[in-house]
């Protein structure tokens, strides 16, 4: 396999376990005996697990992969995903069952039952329909962690509409982008977004993002920060529509159709290996089958006992599956947050866990480290003891990082599930199962009930215990992306060619065995980087570098970060003979890329160069950069066009400084 990073040496050698709590054990949702079930009988495995789901009608089949790579889950089944999440807990009697805890940034709160929620979905579904969206059509939503950005997702799933959401930090050529490769037919914003304290504008954004978009007919937009400058919130008569002006026109009735297992129901949009980002495509019934699965096995969920909360934003996979659709289905209780861990002080996280006794917490390593570093008498000035149950998401977690959470969160108690998964497995795949696995600090361990995954080798051979090679996924899964979103030959060449022969899907990771036969993920093995548990590729960066006039070429690897997991590091070459470029260059280009893709993407450094290292055939050798970029040795340059060109890069780099 490739080079792997020297920093995740030491999770091989781990050794501590931690055998599940008896008390815990008998109460769980999980038991030791699901692996065998699943094992002996998959499908009715899988078939189990969608009955307890609300079907209009049954299902004929429980899989279709005759027409692999391209899945069908429940075939012939009919439901109605909005329904599952919300409608049938009322109807079942917990209309009065808080649905959402919101906390907003600046300390607003609102509470929303179930019945409230249900309400608020009938309304939207009806506005949306009002504003001529029908099932099939795309929605894009680029809204901050309020209420109205998961009743938006639910309008949509409830008329059958797909909707795009888009992180809100993304840049308006980002957003753009996402709203033509969909042809979305209404956006959903927001006036502007509360961000540290401070209201930053949205709709002001949005508007730039779309001069000019055709597909793009009408904007709704909430209300949040109140902005009303046309500055802020710049306003086409025709198209823009306040969201609470639409919504007090319409029913709070609202009829929900069911539709066919396998129709589509989101795109998320992830980056890959070249510079435009892909649509993943997402059914309905496998992916909810599966979101609620592994919400209630992984999490231990118990409805009207836990209170859950899952830090993700909606912006991404995570939210998706474990705010929106997972706990919902499951008739979650859970705390919804606007804003910053650290506003407006570094114990925000902590105080919200003591008043709403949150008993559920799922988040990731880079937030973790940064409690870390922030201190552990922060946290222990709170009152931790509702929770117990700890989730860790986004990269690989560092024992450290394991031991400490485990400990001045958890209380030394709380079991930790490390959950692998991506945008296209849809929910969670590799995780220790609580009150069942013995955990181990910094493995995620071993696939889920229901789930197969290997760790092979170059030639598709599992390796043995103690091995290394690449994760793959040997059997289709219900929650599986079925396609990229209008490009079904760069679904086919990105997760299925590299194992052609063996029909397996390459997820992009690299994995290995430990002796016990634990999973331990390792990292990307391609070039895609993971900052902060964000997924950004290389050549994204590199093309948004490159559109800057001064920038002749650049390179970008990702260079391991103590604190984001690895930090984006560019090497450019200016056009021109100046290698001397100025603190205003390096901030221009910083500010450039944000512009470009979105802050999450701003480069940690950017080291101006003369040459860049390539092979013979022109590639440039990322190994190398990466070696400079985390201050080790340059490895081996044989393979390099011109051997020197090492040299001048570090030669370049001490006089530059
Ligand atoms: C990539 C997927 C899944 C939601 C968040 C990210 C990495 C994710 C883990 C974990 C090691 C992990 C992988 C994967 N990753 N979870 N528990 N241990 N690595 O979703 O943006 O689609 O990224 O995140 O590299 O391929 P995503």
């Amino acid at each position: 396999m490739t080079e792997q990073s020297p920093a995740l040496d030491n999770l091989l050698s781990e050794t501590r376990t931690f055998p599940p709590d008896g008390e815990f054990a008998a109460q769980a949702n999980a038991g030791a005996g699901m692996y065998a079930e699943a094992q002996s009988d998959r499908e009715g495995f899988w078939a189990e697990q969608a009955e307890k789901l609300d079907w209009e009608s049954r299902w004929d089949q429980v899989v279709d992969w005759s027409n692999a790579p391209f899945a069908r889950w429940f075939v012939g089944g009919r439901l109605n995903v909005a329904f599952n999440c919300v409608d049938r807990h009322v109807a079942a009697g917990f209309g009065d069952q808080v649905a959402i805890h919101w906390v907003g940034e600046p300390g607003d709160t609102r509470e929303i039952t179930y019945a409230q929620l249900q309400e608020e979905v009938c309304r939207a579904a009806n506005g949306l329909a009002s504003l001529g969206v029908v099932a099939g059509d795309r929605v894009a939503i680029q809204l901050q962690m309020i209420p109205e950005a998961i009743v938006a997702m639910l309008a949509c799933a409830r008329i059958g509409a797909l909707h795009s959401v888009v992180f809100g930090g993304f840049s308006p050529t980002a957003l753009r982008a996402r709203v033509d490769d969909a042809e979305a037919k209404v956006v959903i914003t927001s006036d502007g977004q509360y961000r540290r304290g401070k209201a930053a504008a949205m709709k002001a954004q949005v508007d730039e993002a779309l001069v000019g978009a055709e597909s793009v007919q009408r904007v709704l937009v909430v209300r949040r920060t109140g902005a009303e400058t046309p500055e802020e919130v710049p306003w086409t008569e025709s198209r823009d529509i306040w969201w609470h002006e639409l919504m007090a026109t319409q029913p709070a009735e609202h009829e929900a159709e069911a539709f066919d297992s396998e129709h589509p129901l989101f795109i998320l949009y992830t980056s890959g290996t070249t510079g435009k980002p892909k649509g993943i495509l997402h059914t309905s019934g496998g992916y909810l089958t599966q979101a609620a699965y592994t919400h209630r096995v992984v999490f231990d969920h118990k409805p009207g006992q836990d209170v859950y909360w899952c830090t993700a934003d909606i912006g991404w996979v995570t939210g998706h599956s474990y705010i929106v659709y997972g706990p919902l289905a499951n008739r979650a209780t859970q705390v919804v947050y606007e804003g910053t861990p650290n506003t407006p002080h570094e114990g925000r996280h902590w105080e919200i866990v003591q008043n709403y006794k949150v008993s559920i917490y799922y988040t990731a390593p880079t937030l973790i480290r940064t409690f870390m570093k922030w201190g552990s008498d922060i946290p222990a000035k709170y009152d931790l003891s509702s929770l117990r149950v700890l989730g860790s998401v986004g990269e690989p977690i560092n024992p450290e990082a394991w031991m400490w959470y485990r400990e001045h969160i958890g209380g030394g108690r709380a079991p930790i599930v490390d959950t692998w998964w991506q945008t296209e497995t849809g929910a969670i795949m590799i995780s220790p199962l609580p009150g069942v696995t013995h955990t181990k600090p910094g493995s995620a361990q071993a696939p889920l009930p229901g789930i197969s995954a290997k760790v092979v080798d170059d030639n598709g051979a599992e390796v043995p215990a103690g091995g290394g090679g690449y994760l793959v996924l040997d059997k289709p899964w219900p929650a599986m992306l079925r396609g990229i979103w209008g490009d079904d030959e760069r679904y086919r060449e990105t997760y299925w060619s590299r194992f052609a022969d063996q029909g397996f899907y390459f997820a992009g990771d690299g994995a290995k065995y430990d002796s016990d036969g634990d999973i331990w993920l390792l990292g990307r093995v391609d070039d895609v980087m993971n900052v902060s548990g964000h997924r950004i590729s290389t050549t994204e960066v590199e093309s948004a570098l490159v559109s800057h006039p001064a920038v002749a070429e650049a390179a970008v690897v990702g260079a391991s970060d103590a604190t984001t997991g690895q930090g984006i590091v560019a090497f450019v070459i200016l056009r021109g003979s100046s290698t001397d470029a100025g603190e205003q260059t390096v901030q221009d280009l910083r500010n450039h890329v944000a512009g470009e893709i979105g802050p999450i993407a701003k480069p940690r450094q950017i080291m101006v160069v003369s040459e860049l290292p390539k092979t013979r055939s022109g590639k440039i050798m990322r190994r190398l950069l990466r070696d400079v970029a985390e201050n080790r040795d340059v490895g081996d340059v044989t393979t390099l066009a011109d051997a020197s060109v090492m040299d001048q890069i570090a030669s370049g780099l001490k006089s530059g400084s």
